[in-house]
C-alpha cells in the first residue's frame, strides 16, 4: 500500500448513511461548500467520499468504469477538481466482487484498469466493499486491489470494507489504511435491525462487537467502526457520546449526515476541536474500556506527552452523578506500557466538549451527566 497516508485516522464525509444511491453532482458540490462554510474543514475534515451508486450500470465498450451521466454530467475528474479547489480530497467506492452491493459494476477482474481510472480522475481515497465475492479469498482480493492502486502510482487511501467475517485486523495492516470491523451501522444507541440474512447495528453493538483488536490499530492502519450516524436521529446527548467513542477508538471520523440541513448542535458536536484532537493524537493508540459498573461506561486513551483522555458515559435512562476518587483507581495500559502516575504527579483536568478547566486530580471529579450523555476529559501533567 502507499505508505505515509492516514498517519492519523482519516476525517471526512460519506454519502451512504443518508443518501444511499441517491447522489448527484450538485449534492456533492454543496457538501464541499458546507465543509468550508460550517468550519468543518477548519476542524480537520478532509475527504468527501461517494459511496455506491455513482457509476453507470454498465462499463463502456473498452471495459472502463463510467460515472452515471445523469447524476454526474461533468464526470469524476471535474468533480475532483471542484473538491480539490476547496482544499479537500476526493474519494470513490467500488467492490471486490463482480457487482457492488447495489448492483453496479464491481472491480473483480478489472482491478488494474479501475485503479488507473481513479488515478486519472485524481481520486485520493477508495472504499472497497465485499458484496458478490463468492469463493474469493478476502486477503488475496484486497491485496490485488492494493497492488493495482500502487501500480497506478497515485497516493490513494485504501479503505477495506469487509465486515469482519474474515478478521481483517489479523492481515490488513499492510494491505489497507483502515478496515471495517462490523456490518453496517444504523442510527440507534444499542439496537440490532435484521434484514433477513444480515443486520445493521447500533452504536453500542458495534463498540462491543470485537475483542482484542485494539493492539493492531496505529498510524497508517486503523480499525474502522463505520461511518458516523451523528445528526441522523439519535438525541444530541447520544450523538455526543457516539462521537466521543469514535474519537476514543481512534476510528476514522467519517460524517454520514446531510450537512445542508444539519442542526447547530450537530455541527457543534462534529466540529469539537478538542475532542477531534484526541482522535488525531499522534501516538494513534486505540482507547479501551476501563469499567462499566452501575451503568457508567468509563473509557481511557493514552496520549502523547503522558496525557490521557477519559470518557464517562451514562447508560441510564435518568441523569447520574459521578464522584470519581482518583486515589482509588489505578489507571494504566499494559499493552502500550503506559500508566497515569497519580502518586507522583498532579494532572490538570480539561472538559473537552465544554472547553472548561475542571481543577486537578488532587480532588475528586464531580459531575452530573444526563441520560446517554458523556463527560469527556483530558488529563495533562501540571
Ligand atoms: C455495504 C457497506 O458496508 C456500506 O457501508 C455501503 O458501502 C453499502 N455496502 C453500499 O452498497
Amino acid at each position: 500500500k502507499f505508505e505515509g497516508l492516514a498517519k492519523t485516522p482519516p476525517l471526512g464525509w460519506n454519502s451512504w448513511n443518508t443518501f444511499a444511491t441517491d447522489i448527484n453532482e450538485q449534492l456533492v458540490k454543496d457538501i464541499a461548500d458546507k465543509f468550508v462554510e460550517l468550519g468543518l474543514k477548519d476542524a480537520g475534515y478532509e475527504y468527501i467520499v461517494l459511496d455506491d451508486g455513482w457509476m453507470s450500470k454498465e462499463r463502456d465498450a473498452n471495459g472502463n468504469l463510467i460515472a452515471d451521466p445523469i447524476k454526474f454530467p461533468s464526470g469524476m475528474k471535474a468533480l475532483a477538481e471542484y473538491i480539490h479547489s476547496k482544499g479537500l480530497k476526493f474519494g470513490l467506492y467500488n467492490c471486490a466482487g463482480s457487482k457492488t452491493c447495489a448492483g453496479y459494476p464491481g472491480s473483480r477482474g478489472y482491478e488494474y484498469q479501475d485503479a488507473r481510472s481513479y488515478a486519472s480522475w485524481d481520486v485520493d481515497y477508495l472504499k472497497y466493499d465485499w458484496c458478490n465475492t463468492s469463493k474469493l479469498n478476502a486477503e488475496g482480493a484486497y491485496m490485488t486491489m492494493r497492488d493495482a492502486l500502487k501500480a497506478a502510482n497515485r497516493p490513494i487511501v485504501f479503505s477495506i470494507c469487509e465486515w469482519g467475517d474474515n478478521e481483517p485486523w489479523k492481515w490488513a495492516q499492510d494491505v489497507g489504511h483502515l478496515w471495517r470491523v462490523s456490518g453496517d451501522i444504523i442510527n440507534c444507541w444499542d439496537c440490532e435491525v435484521g434484514h433477513g440474512s444480515w443486520s445493521s447495528w447500533g452504536v453500542w453493538k458495534i463498540i462491543n462487537m470485537r475483542k482484542d483488536i485494539r493492539k493492531v490499530a496505529g498510524p497508517g492502519h486503523w480499525n474502522d467502526f463505520d461511518m458516523m450516524e451523528v445528526g441522523n436521529g439519535m438525541t444530541d446527548a447520544e450523538d455526543r457520546s457516539h462521537f466521543a467513542m469514535w474519537t476514543m477508538l481512534a476510528s476514522p471520523l467519517i460524517m454520514g449526515n446531510d450537512l445542508r440541513t444539519a442542526s447547530k448542535e450537530t455541527i457543534k458536536t462534529l466540529s469539537s476541536k478538542e475532542v477531534i484532537a484526541i482522535n488525531q493524537d499522534k501516538l494513534g493508540i486505540q482507547g479501551f474500556r476501563f469499567s462499566n459498573e452501575n451503568d457508567l461506561e468509563i473509557w481511557l486513551k493514552p496520549l502523547d506527552n503522558d496525557a490521557w483522555a477519559i470518557v464517562f458515559i451514562n447508560m441510564k435512562d435518568t441523569s447520574t452523578t459521578i464522584n470519581f476518587d482518583w486515589k482509588k483507581h489505578d489507571i494504566g495500559d499494559d499493552i502500550n506500557g503506559k500508566s497515569l502516575d497519580l502518586k507522583n504527579s498532579v494532572f490538570r483536568i480539561r472538559d473537552l466538549f465544554n472547553h472548561k478547566n475542571l481543577g486537578n486530580t488532587k480532588s475528586n471529579l464531580k459531575a452530573e451527566i444526563g441520560t446517554h450523555d458523556v463527560l469527556m476529559i483530558k488529563l495533562e501533567k501540571e
